[in-house]
């Protein structure tokens, strides 16, 4: 076995430059210049590959590999199903997709095919092969790129008949169907399961049971045609190492599900830095909450399978990073359990919607271009740091349930604020609070298990099944810290409401139970104050507001306005061995930090021995300790300067952490 290396580089397209020779030879100085050691191949290169049916073009994509490989460039080869090419719309229309209006889209575009046609199934698994034969087994190939950011969903027949199959494979009967999805509502009683049909604009969008299943449906099929693909390349290449690229806070698939038939789970980040609106700080913190969201998908070290090295092109608004920020966001991944950097893209496209995005290497193809300087840069730092960085795991402190079946279920459901319940913001604020305690986190479903954990925050867990209350239950009297939140524990698996005592399984564990819930519009706010000197002295609820009625627990903030004045706003609760919050609102972004400082103590030992100045983050792999600066000047801490967007990297130790590597400056001017 090799030892791990950190991984570097980008999508590569070099079938968009065939007719460049001079620009293929320079890719590969330029490579080598940025210390890239890994490139995506070939992800949309289908029409290349294969110009008609059956009739294969592969001999450039071979000469390709083999001189990345001469130059030490590994490559993490695509299978094209991303974008097909028009011969197999024209020839064969069932492979493009039906939306949820009925009507066919037309050839165009890209991620678009149905993940149920056999004939596209086909046609995947003979490119597929033809790419395993040739080039599974070339010592240059490390990985395998599975697609292009799978998504969306297809309502053609061919799918509709899926779902039906899928739905027997899980209730049986159409009895248990019905039962499940409570369609005596509106008389809507399926007869039998021809008649059930997806969520339609124009049909049914009402029974939240069948569109909660639809949406597992949809994550199943595509994990399916995922596996398919997959199965495709290991006929030819038995151990074949698989990955594909997840997206931000994509909804459509479950990617706990998804990472289970992958190798390696990625994701494509594209953060908005420098909005007006966020600092540095916050918006680093919203991409860590992704970083270990993808790292917990696996529980092992990830690929950061895109990033933008400067503007992108489709942002209402494309900033240019600032000088050292692309090197912050890399080191960002590293620091949390990333173990590779890749960009979007290697080289800026020509024409068409990308061509202003940006890449490694500008349309002046220099060198001396002030991106190209900083993806070497940081191309640099990675090599030094890579012995000893890459492979290390991360340990379990403390875990954010963030559960797909919950979101499909929250954020469908008409209740209380239809005008949204940005369930993302409620788990950023729970992250950030963490975060800035120095409390390394990851991310559990309810299948997780929480073994290792002494902290375990579930907000808004709406869509609480039995089996997971009762592993809550269990965390909880075995010595665990519970954090939950209001708009927990209503319905179960299929989007029935329990009756009785709400949260359901959990008012004993709290200490106490739900009675209303109020919903606040947008500028509204409950002050609350604080009866425990530890916690904010007050702070402002907005949202939603749930008014409990104490069954044991200890109020540490009550309501102090409208008629539920003095009911309780957060609470703790012993429970067996252990304890049990609950916050009874969403409060502004303020309170998180001081009330998860509270919450940590005795529990969990944040990551620096001593306080932080603001902006600076915290975070650990193994026995390492990576801080960052967010902030455009020089932060000292006990005696190292740490650089502008800089990290420096320490060694856990009993007494003071050993500082192992403090990242240079990255500076730049455009005045010489
Ligand atoms: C996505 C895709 C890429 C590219 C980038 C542009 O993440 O996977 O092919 O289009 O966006 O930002
Ligand atoms: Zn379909």
């Amino acid at each position: 076995m090799n030892a791990p290396v950190l991984r570097y580089g980008a999508d590569y397209n070099p079938d968009q430059w065939l007719d460049r020779p001079d620009i293929l030879v320079q890719d590969i100085e330029l490579m080598q210049k940025a210390n890239v050691n890994v490139v995506s191949l070939g992800i949309f290169a289908w029409a290349t590959l294969e110009p008609e049916e059956g009739r294969y073009n592969l001999d450039w994509m071979a000469e390709i590999i083999d001189k990345l490989y001469a130059a030490g460039v590994s490559v993490d080869l695509a299978t094209p199903s991303g974008a097909r090419p028009a011969w197999l719309a024209r020839q064969y229309p069932e492979v493009l997709r039906v939306n949820a209006d009925r009507k066919r889209i037309l050839f165009g575009e890209r991620h678009n095919h149905c993940y149920t046609s056999p004939v596209y199934r086909e046609k995947v698994k003979q490119i597929n092969q033809q790419l395993a034969r040739r080039f599974g087994r070339h010592p240059g190939v490390i990985m395998w790129h599975l697609s292009n950011e799978y998504g969306g969903e297809c309502h053609c027949p061919l799918c509709q008949q899926a779902f039906r199959d899928w739905l027997k494979a899980r209730y049986g009967t159409i009895e248990a169907v019905n039962r499940a999805w409570n369609t005596k509502f509106w008389s809507h009683d399926y007869p039998d399961f021809d008649a059930i049909e997806s969520p339609a604009p124009h049909g049914e969008h009402s029974v939240h049971g069948l569109k909660l299943d639809w949406k597992r449906f949809v994550s199943h099929q595509t994990i399916d045609f995922m596996k398919w693909e997959r199965d495709c390349v290991r006929e030819i290449v038995p151990d074949a190492k698989v990955c594909t690229n997840m997206m931000y806070f994509y909804d459509g698939i479950d990617y706990f599900d998804m990472a289970k038939a992958l190798d390696l789970a990625t994701w494509d980040a594209y953060p908005t830095w420098h909005k007006p609106t966020e600092t540095i700080e916050q918006t680093a913190l919203d991409t860590g909450f992704m970083h270990d969201l993808i790292y917990s998908v696996k529980g092992q070290p990830f690929w950061l399978m895109e990033n933008c090295p400067g503007p992108t092109n489709w942002q209402p608004v494309s900033k240019v990073k600032k000088p050292g920020v692309n090197l912050f966001a890399g080191m960002q991944t590293v620091a949390h359990g990333g173990d590779g950097v890749l960009f979007f893209q290697w080289r800026q496209a020509r024409g068409s919607s990308e061509k202003f995005h940006a890449s490694m290497v500008s349309h002046d193809c220099r060198e001396d271009n002030r991106i190209f300087m900083e993806c070497a840069a940081l191309g640099r730092t990675l090599r030094e740091i890579s012995a000893g960085v890459a492979g290390t795991p991360r340990a379990r402190q403390a875990a954010i349930v963030y559960d797909w079946s919950n979101k499909w279920a929250l954020e469908d459901a008409q209740g209380p604020r239809n005008k949204g319940l940005s369930y993302k913001h409620e788990l950023l604020r729970h992250y950030a609070g963490l975060s800035r305690n120095g409390i390394d986190v990851q991310m559990v479903d309810q299948n997780g298990d929480l073994t290792g954990y002494a902290l375990v925050v579930a907000p808004m867990l709406y869509l609480l099944r039995e089996d997971f209350a009762q592993k809550l239950r269990d965390f909880v009297a075995q010595g665990g810290t519970l954090v939950m939140t209001y708009w927990s524990g209503v319905v179960n698996e299929t989007d029935l409401c329990y009756l009785g005592d709400a949260p359901h399984m959990l008012t004993d564990v709290l200490g106490v139970r739900r009675t209303e819930i109020d919903a606040l519009y947008d500028g509204e706010s409950r002050r609350c104050t604080a009866l425990d000197a530890a916690l904010p002295q007050a702070a402002n609820g907005t949202l939603l507001c749930e008014v409990a009625a104490l069954e044991g627990a200890r109020p540490l903030m009550v309501y102090d306005e409208d008629f539920f004045a003095g009911a309780p706003a957060v609470t703790v609760n012993a429970f067996g061995s252990g304890k049990a919050y609950y916050v009874a609102t969403r409060f502004e972004e303020a309170f998180y930090t001081p009330f998860y400082a509270q919450v940590i103590k005795g529990v969990l030992t944040p990551c620096w021995p001593a306080p932080l100045p603001d902006d600076v983050l915290a975070s650990r792999r193994g026995d390492l300790i990576f801080l960052q600066n967010a902030r455009s000047t020089p932060v000292h801490i006990d005696g190292v300067t740490i650089a502008p967007y800089a990290a420096a990297i320490y060694r856990q130790t009993d007494g003071k952490p050993e500082l192992l590597y403090n990242q240079p400056a990255f500076t730049w001017s455009p005045v010489k």
